[in-house]
């Protein structure tokens, strides 16, 4: 019987150090994620630019990492830009998503001089060209669009694409055109190409070769019929991690080499130009890296279930409630223990869905007291956390070399209080 170790440090003095539920971060596992991409997502018929798409985890440490290894940064929101703000980080690398910034979250990109927005609709670039005009400041923009392509897991679907709340579909040129030189006709806002999103969890390179070659032959469409020059083009995130024994991701340094190629190989082909090519991963930067270490509490039997409740659950980790995520998990105090029973892993949330992993082979011996852990739980688990039933946010951890370091506290009450009011506002 062994415990789990995480970047050299045993989970139980982890646990004892900062309590459970707790997410712990191999930091060298980060830095691993972002050299892969960074170092070979690179090409000498154009520059590259690795953008990490914070949603899938944030925080000033995580921001700093980025910075030091190199990258720029996807927000999609104010929140997020206040916090890569804070971190320090480098405005001029940011970018700024969404399909409903409002007015505050514009004028705080122009303020805080964000270097990049990824502009969404119509309405979104008028309000932009104006806030920019009257305020004086300069911004370059990228305008998302739908190649109509779908891409989940290893699957890859063609669709009409008009009808995502994201960007605009490809083939609404004409309106595509109006918001380009809608853009382009402002002193301060820098057209300088196209974005686009094919999905996310992707372990096949088909989806991708098929968005490049579709955006491509579209840059080129819009600089010929319209005069419309592109110097950039982003291909977004989605980039797979493994979650259990059925996902084959293609591993992150292999697949964005291939793209760089593929990439080189369209556009030698349809004979086009661009200075600047960007990806934007985000889950494959820090799923992996991530641990959620539960004490196991109490275990019941029903008729078909052997469940296992632990002390954590939808509100630290919604995805398997919210869309079926499968997670792998282990009793992480019995490890090399036969794994001879079919346990149901529980949160300890106040709703019936609010089970963690489905089915789980785990040593019979498992009992009150165990620590449990589930394995990539690094992405999009904390970021969507939230405060059903007061539960509190989890602690944040990231370790290295024997070391661990505290980079987020875990919510108190008080914390929960802090935001309670007796205001008369009307
Ligand atoms: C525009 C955009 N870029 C990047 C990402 C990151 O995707 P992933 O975390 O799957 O790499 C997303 C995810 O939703 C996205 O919407």
């Amino acid at each position: 019987m062994a415990n789990l170790t995480i970047g050299g440090i045993d989970c139980t003095v982890l646990a004892a150090a900062s309590g459970t539920p707790l997410l712990v971060y191999d930091e060298a596992k980060i830095e691993e994620q972002f050299a892969a991409a960074i170092n070979n997502f690179k090409s000498d018929m154009f520059e590259t630019e690795v953008v990490y798409a914070s949603k899938a985890f944030s925080c000033k440490a995580i921001f700093k990492i980025a910075q030091q290894m190199g990258a720029c940064l996807d927000v999609v929101s104010g929140g997020e830009m206040y916090c890569a703000e804070a971190s320090g980080f480098d405005m001029k690398n940011i970018y700024f998503h969404g399909n409903n910034k409002s007015e505050e979250e514009l004028r705080q990109a122009l303020e805080t001089g964000c270097g990049h927005i990824v502009l969404d609709n119509r309405m979104e670039c008028e309000k932009l060209v104006s806030l920019a005009d009257q305020m004086g400041k300069s911004i370059e923009v990228l305008l998302r669009v739908n190649p109509g392509i779908e891409a989940h897991t290893h699957e890859y679907i063609q669709t009409s694409g008009s009808d995502s709340k994201f960007g605009l579909s490809i083939k609404e040129e004409e309106a595509i055109r109006n918001i380009v030189k809608t853009a382009m006709d402002s002193k301060y806002v820098d057209f300088k190409g196209f974005h686009c999103h094919i999905g996310s969890q992707i372990t096949e390179t088909e989806g991708f070769e098929k968005a490049v070659e579709i955006m491509v032959a579209f840059v080129r469409k819009m600089n010929d019929r319209y005069g419309i020059a592109s110097t950039d083009l982003s291909i977004g995130g989605g980039f797979g991690i493994r979650y259990t024994d059925a996902d084959k991701p293609i591993p992150l340094g292999e697949m964005v080499q291939i793209l760089a190629r593929t990439c080189e190989r369209i556009m030698a082909e349809q004979d086009v130009k661009l200075n600047k090519l960007l990806i934007e991963p985000g889950r494959s930067i820090v799923g992996e890296a991530g641990y959620a270490l539960y004490k196991v509490g109490y275990s019941k039997d029903t008729e078909t279930k052997h469940f296992l409740f632990v002390d954590g659950g939808m509100s630290d980790n919604i995805r398997p409630a919210l869309y079926q995520a499968e997670y792998s998990c282990d009793i992480a105090t019995r490890l090399g223990e036969a794994k001879d029973k079919l346990y149901c892993v529980a949160g300890k949330n106040c709703e019936s869905g609010d089970i963690l992993v489905r089915e789980a082979s785990l040593p019979q011996t498992a009992c009150e007291g165990d620590l449990l852990v589930m394995y990539a739980a690094g992405a999009y688990g904390y970021s969507m956390a939230s405060n059903y039933n007061r539960a509190g946010r989890p602690e944040v951890v990231f370790v290295k070399d024997g070391k661990a370091r505290r980079v987020l506290r875990r919510e108190t009450y008080e914390d929960q209080l802090r935001l309670e009011a007796d205001e008369q506002i009307i």
